[in-house]
């Protein structure tokens, strides 16, 4: 690709560009302006750009400050990091005169280090944040106005709910008392009215729905189905919630899932079990609800597809606490939740894998990243750790999804974490697999900040890569309206066929599952090339909160599999 860099390309490119702007001016159809309209109709599918390049690794930042156990990314472009409040002296004090009450310190109750920090990754600058209550093994997601909305933890913190508002001073605020038990490895799952459901925690068979600020929940949900799932490793922890495209909630749970209505309290339907293996906590696999694909009519149904990728023997954690570490899992099994009948379809990783996260891409591919080969979550029960992250590409031919990217040389395991960012690059961090910060481990508490560049980020491909106008797009959308994202691409005689306009919601990153995530494909309605190298895609917002709850989502427009940096647009 060297050679589109010389001078005497650059002047065929021009040439050629002034001939079609000639020819374009001949035929007014093109550049009618009452009738921009340059390609409606069936759209024709071009094959994705294709690379060799399977990825790059850059450390970023040495420290953290505090190691990630969990990560969000916020509608200000800022990363937030908390651990537990009870894992030791972090590297980051707290600002001098504002440490925190501290019951487990006995030399006079005070603890002066930041277990929260905001971290500006487009300025490389670390804020501490002062939390009060264990927020160890808890969960989280975003409001509808960008608020980050956490619950559960330990000790203090596990009936605690937390907000975070994203503003340059903002702090924690904190209710002790919000939730009616302990959530403890609990999920958190937005509905489409915006409000949070929060399902399990150990020893807590059942659901509650977070209350307003300052309110307490006096009762909770029971939900027998999490005492039939567990087992002597209680590998039902921390279960996958996946809002169906009807409302509906899937909670998978070991190795069993059913379709709670939570509006009703009912469980609809129970799925086929996924047999061999554990995929939950400490069993520990990945999940995501594959992208979805609207369409413009809102009344069709859209297909909802849940996929998990590695885990567990159930008995692993068991064997881990032996010191006998056996392979983690290497199926990925697929299940549509909206068919009346679905089974299971499974495919086999190229590596064994557990406590990987699973990301999904701007450009609606799947990256699998960090983990171990062998053992289960747990302080110092894995081993082999799975360097080389895998992309998945759920469109393709079966035997042509997986294909493995460049490995990284830090151990991920238990305790990290992984995010992507508004430029499309994945922000990985975090990882300690012992009881305390303790840097002369095995596997020590890892501190240091990486950046991975997916293929798409091939610089031969930056060519193809469309840039999106942010000022010429709207800052919110209304469900089920038409709205044009403007950008430029030096592409020539681009199709709509060869777009892909995506919305991505941020996750809630901790213990292997991006809690809230979720990829919509939207409709994209036609494209109008207003001047030389800028276009114009008129696209259909999603049709209801059901499909995509309220919220902040990063926008991006996808050239064949080449993906923009995202631009952050409300939804509402
Ligand atoms: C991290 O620390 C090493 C060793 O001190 C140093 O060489 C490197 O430049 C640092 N990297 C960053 C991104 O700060
Ligand atoms: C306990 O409090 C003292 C005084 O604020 C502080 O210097 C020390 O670091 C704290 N110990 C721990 C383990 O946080
Ligand atoms: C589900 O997992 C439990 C143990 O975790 C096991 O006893 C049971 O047989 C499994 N069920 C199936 C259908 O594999
Ligand atoms: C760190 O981990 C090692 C190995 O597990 C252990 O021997 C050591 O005591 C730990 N150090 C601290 C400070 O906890």
């Amino acid at each position: 690709m060297e050679a589109t860099t010389t001078p005497l390309l650059h002047v065929l490119v021009l040439v050629l560009v002034l001939f079609l702007f000639d020819s374009a001016v001949a035929q007014p159809f093109l550049f009618d302006p009452i009738n921009p309209l340059l390609n409606a109709g069936p759209a024709q599918k071009k094959p994705s750009y294709e690379t060799s390049f399977t990825g790059i690794w850059e450390l970023v930042r040495n420290s953290s400050g505090v190691s990630a156990m969990h990560l969000v990314i916020t509608k200000e472009n800022k990363a937030i990091l908390f651990d537990a409040t009870n894992s030791g002296t972090s590297l980051l004090p707290l600002p001098a005169g504002n440490c925190r009450p501290d019951p487990t310190n006995k030399t006079n109750g005070e603890d002066c280090w930041a277990h929260a920090a905001e971290y500006d990754f487009v300025a490389d600058q670390l804020r501490p944040l002062k939390v009060l209550t264990n927020t160890w093994c808890s969960s989280g997601g975003f409001a509808a106005d960008g608020t980050l909305v956490q619950s559960g933890g330990f000790h203090e913190g596990a009936t605690a709910v937390r907000y975070l508002k994203t503003c340059p001073t903002c702090d924690w605020i904190e209710y002790p008392t919000a939730l009616s038990v302990n959530r403890w490895y609990a999920t958190q799952q937005i509905l489409p009215d915006g409000s949070f459901i929060v399902v399990g925690g150990r020893r807590e068979f059942s659901y509650e729905f977070i209350p307003a600020p300052g309110q307490s929940n006096p009762s909770n949900y029971k939900l027998p189905f999490l005492i039939e799932t567990t087992d002597d490793e209680e590998n039902n922890l921390y279960p996958f919630l996946h809002l169906s495209t009807d409302g509906n909630l899937f909670i998978f749970a070991n190795n069993r899932s059913i379709l709670l209505d939570p509006r009703t309290h009912t469980i609809l339907r129970e799925f086929p079990p996924l047999k061999d293996g554990s995929h939950n906590y400490p069993a520990s696999a990945s999940s995501a609800l594959l992208p979805l694909r609207l369409r413009s009519s809102t009344t069709a149904p859209i297909p909802a597809e849940v996929i998990i990728c590695g885990g567990a023997s159930h008995k692993s954690a068991a064997l881990a606490a032996e010191k006998v570490f056996i392979p983690a899992l290497r199926r990925c099994s697929r299940l549509t939740i909206t068919k009346p009948n679905p089974r299971w379809h499974t495919e086999v990783m190229p590596t064994p894998r557990v406590m990987a996260d699973m990301l999904l891409l701007p450009n609606a591919d799947v990256l699998i990243i960090n983990g171990a080969s062998k053992g289960t979550s747990g302080w110092g029960w894995a081993e082999s750790p799975n360097l080389e992250p895998l992309l998945y590409r759920p469109s393709s031919r079966r035997n042509e999804r997986f294909k493995k990217l460049t490995p990284t040389t830090i151990p991920r395991m238990y305790h990290s974490t992984s995010a992507v960012l508004p430029d499309t690059s994945i922000l990985v961090a975090g990882s300690n697999p012992n009881n305390r910060y303790n840097y002369t481990a095995q596997y020590p508490t890892e501190f240091r900040l990486e950046k991975f560049y997916p293929p798409y980020l091939d610089p031969a491909l930056a060519v193809h890569r469309p840039r999106i106008v942010k000022e010429l797009v709207p800052s919110s959308v209304t469900y089920g309206t038409s709205f044009q994202v403007v950008f430029d691409v030096s592409d020539l005689g681009l199709e709509l066929g060869d777009l892909k306009v995506t919305m991505y919601a941020p996750p809630f990153t901790t213990h292997g599952f991006s809690m809230n995530q979720r990829l919509l494909i939207l409709s994209t309605v036609e494209l109008s090339l207003p001047g030389l190298g800028r276009w114009t895609v008129a696209v259909t917002a999603p049709p209801s909160g059901v499909v995509a709850p309220p919220g902040y989502y990063l926008l991006f427009v996808v050239n064949r599999a080449v993906p923009s940096e995202g631009v952050w647009v409300q939804l509402l």
